[in-house]
């Protein structure tokens, strides 16, 4: 009897698991290394990783692990307050969005030879790989990158680069900022879809993933992140300024600050004056107007689906700043391609798994209560 009991639980175990599996949640798996399409070749522009450390850590070790040169980057890529101090707690397995530059070659994007790392005594390319970043590359990766001809052959003391997936490639026509998501275990890229406010079918076409049940708890996915629509003219220094929904961001030698907050309808970058002193080579941050009393950030006029408002343009070497007033738009607009054409038949064919595996599932069900 009670062997048998045994043998139903492990069948209903067994079903279990098909199920969960078959409506396309995340099971954990040995993980693919990630390499994420970046076809605009020498492209580059700023890009994002997930992080996220088994040990409790602090911003700051994070910032130091990436090479991260300017604190407030990682503040405003996670929409942490501006204040926010350096030895700020990381707890153990919680995720930090870690901003990073990516450059794209040989049709796959890298980040552009940071962050760098300085072997020390007892490391191997393995451990660097999965406990030190996380598992966000695999050795092989940096064993290429880094052009070392046996991975099992490394010098204390020598410096590698980590080469993170990225890219700079828009999506759809659209510009976005590519995420490096580590896929949560128990997620889908239906919730992922709707959490990012992208399409299913882009989700899955950008990962070559031709079936949603396919992702694995802990990959990396590919996530283009909308970003907030900005007037900024393409010889600026900091062209393309991708600001992703709900982040922030300091460009101009750190004189204006940038957010996007798209909630409601307005899907524009907003800029102002950051009122911190320049870093860099600047001395004083330029007067920052389009005209004697507006300022950059004043809106001067308001419409029921537009306004105008004094916008950053963009930034030169020489110590210049430059505004326009930009006609903004403030209703909704219809997301251009990101229809979610063809999530409609795949959810009828899980509907359909779902019936078929809850159909097993209740024959295993009334073989256990006749066993009993
Ligand atoms: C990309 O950059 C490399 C090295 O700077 C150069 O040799 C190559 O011609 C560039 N390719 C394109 C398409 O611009
Ligand atoms: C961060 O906090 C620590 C202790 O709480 C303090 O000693 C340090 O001065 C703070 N750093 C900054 C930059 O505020
Ligand atoms: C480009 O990538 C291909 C494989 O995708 C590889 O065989 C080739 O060696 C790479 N070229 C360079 C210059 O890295
Ligand atoms: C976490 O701590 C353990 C024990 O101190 C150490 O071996 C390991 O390398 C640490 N992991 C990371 C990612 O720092
Ligand atoms: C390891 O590499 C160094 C050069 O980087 C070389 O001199 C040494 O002979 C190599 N050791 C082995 C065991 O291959
Ligand atoms: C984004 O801004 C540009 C320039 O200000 C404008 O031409 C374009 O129509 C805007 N797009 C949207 C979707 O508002
Ligand atoms: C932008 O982020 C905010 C806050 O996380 C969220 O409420 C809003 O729905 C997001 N908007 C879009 C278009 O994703
Ligand atoms: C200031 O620094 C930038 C790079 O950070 C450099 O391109 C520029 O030439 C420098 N300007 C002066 C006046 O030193
Ligand atoms: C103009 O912008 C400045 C700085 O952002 C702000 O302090 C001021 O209140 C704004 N004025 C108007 C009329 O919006
Ligand atoms: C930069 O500003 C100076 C005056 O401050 C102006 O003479 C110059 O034309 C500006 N340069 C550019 C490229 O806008």
């Amino acid at each position: 009897m009670s062997g048998g009991n045994k043998m139903v639980t492990v069948w209903l175990i067994t079903v279990a698991v098909v199920l969960v599996a078959s409506v396309g949640i995340t099971v954990t798996e040995a993980q693919p290394e990630a390499n994420f399409k970046c076809l605009t070749e020498n492209a580059t522009c700023r890009s994002l990783t997930d992080y996220t450390s088994t040990n409790s850590t602090t911003l700051k070790e994070i910032a130091t692990l990436f090479g991260v040169k300017h604190f407030l980057d990682l503040l405003g890529a996670n929409n942490l307050p501006s204040n926010t101090n350096n030895s700020y707690k990381v707890n153990p397995n919680q995720v930090i969005k870690v901003p990073f530059p990516c450059k794209c070659s040989n049709r796959t994007g890298t980040s552009n030879h940071v962050p760098r790392y300085k072997i020390v005594p007892g490391d191997t390319l393995d451990a660097i790989a999965r406990v030190r970043f996380a598992g966000l590359v695999k050795y092989q990766q940096i064993q290429t990158a880094n052009k070392i001809p046996d991975a099992n052959n490394i010098t204390a003391g020598a410096t590698i680069w980590i080469p993170l997936p990225c890219s700079c490639d828009p999506v759809d026509g659209t510009s976005v900022m590519h995420y490096a998501h580590i896929v949560p275990m128990g997620s889908s890229i239906q919730s992922i879809a709707q959490q990012y406010a992208i399409s299913q079918q882009t989700l899955l076409s950008l990962n070559d993933l031709d079936d949603p049940k396919n992702l694995l708890a802990g990959q990396l996915l590919d996530v283009p992140l909308p970003v907030c629509n900005s007037s900024i003219k393409s010889d600026s220094l900091d062209f393309p300024l991708l600001v992703p929904n709900a982040t922030y961001f300091y460009t101009a030698h750190e004189c204006v600050k940038c957010k996007c907050d798209s909630t409601g309808d307005n899907k524009n970058l907003q800029c102002e004056a950051s009122n911190l002193k320049p870093i860099n080579n600047w001395s004083v941050c330029p007067s920052l107007k389009c005209s004697g009393s507006v300022l950059l950030g004043n809106t001067t006029s308001t419409d029921s689906c537009s306004r105008r408002v004094c916008d950053y343009t963009g930034y030169t070497s020489s110590r210049n700043i430059s505004t326009t007033l930009a006609t903004q738009n403030t209703c909704a607009v219809a997301p251009s391609g990101s229809g979610d054409s063809g999530s409609g038949a795949s959810r009828s064919m899980l509907n359909g798994w779902v019936l078929n595996k809850l159909l097993i599932l209740i024959h295993f069900l009334i073989l256990f209560v006749y066993l009993l």
